[in-house]
């Protein structure tokens, strides 16, 4: 069964975009998932098909009309997927939402632009409100890519023997330990001695540890939910580039 994605947007043109290109491009082209960008203008009012009016109360900008956006949304086959809204007023669109969109039959995702969309629409269609992070973007679309390419990497035959679905950051809690290649000495800079070792217990020991550190550096929130989960009170030492002056 083809993973069905459907784009509510004023930009169809800004579909599939990316998506169409690398790992989803190809899996695009194979039919493993599938692309559609409806175009709500067509659902404008009037001869200037107008699909925006002034905010209720004042204040600056555009808000979306709740008609023109219902009648879009009931315009599409929903087949049971859900219906998500990028807004940066969202909850954080975490890796077990994408999880959970995957393992669907698909998502539709509403694409706001100006201001945003008239809350009453939001509310009625049951929309899931997401945020892909505390920026404001100008409008929906490039969220919805977001949502979309982690989303189409996790469907089954997308990812080659070659290329890794294993979700290294965030699996555990944790941030990725950071990655190495040939050559082994570059510009003066050496690849930490334990991975040219060929031991994979002390390999795998000085990746959990470098995360660890990584992420207790960059990321308060994660670290603080891993120790409370297990207990570990300061990261092990994880060799000279783990030093948290150097992560920053
Ligand atoms: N639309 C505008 N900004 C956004 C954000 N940060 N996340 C999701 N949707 C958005």
């Amino acid at each position: 069964m083809t993973w069905q994605a459907t784009a509510l947007t004023l930009f169809p043109a800004m579909f599939p975009g990316t998506l169409g290109q690398s790992l989803a491009g190809r899996a695009l082209e194979r039919g493993i998932w599938s692309m559609e960008a409806r175009d709500m203008r067509d659902y404008g009012l009037g001869r200037h098909r107008v699909v925006d009016d002034t905010p209720f109360g004042g204040g600056a900008g555009m808000v979306m009309r709740p008609d023109v956006v219902a009648a879009a949304i009931a315009g599409i086959e929903r087949a049971g997927r859900p219906l998500v809204y990028p807004t940066p007023r969202g909850r954080p669109l975490a890796q077990a939402d994408i999880r959970r969109y995957a393992a669907g039959p698909g998502v539709v995702v509403l694409c706001g632009r100006y201001e945003g969309v008239d809350e009453r629409v939001l509310e009625a269609s049951g929309a899931e409100q997401v945020s892909i992070g505390d920026y404001i973007l100008s409008g929906g679309e490039v969220a919805a890519t977001v949502l979309l390419d982690a989303c189409v990497r996790l469907l089954p035959g997308v990812m080659g023997s070659g290329e890794s679905a294993v979700e290294e950051s965030f699996a555990d809690g944790l941030l990725e330990y950071p990655l190495y290649t040939k050559p082994a000495q570059w510009d003066g800079r050496d690849v930490p001695e334990v991975l040219l070792s060929g031991h994979h217990a002390a390999i795998a020991k000085w990746r959990h540890a470098a995360s660890e550190t990584v992420t207790q550096a960059r990321r308060p929130d994660l670290w603080a939910a891993y120790q409370a989960r297990t207990g570990q009170d300061t990261p092990r030492i994880a060799g000279p580039r783990a030093d948290a002056d150097r992560l920053n």
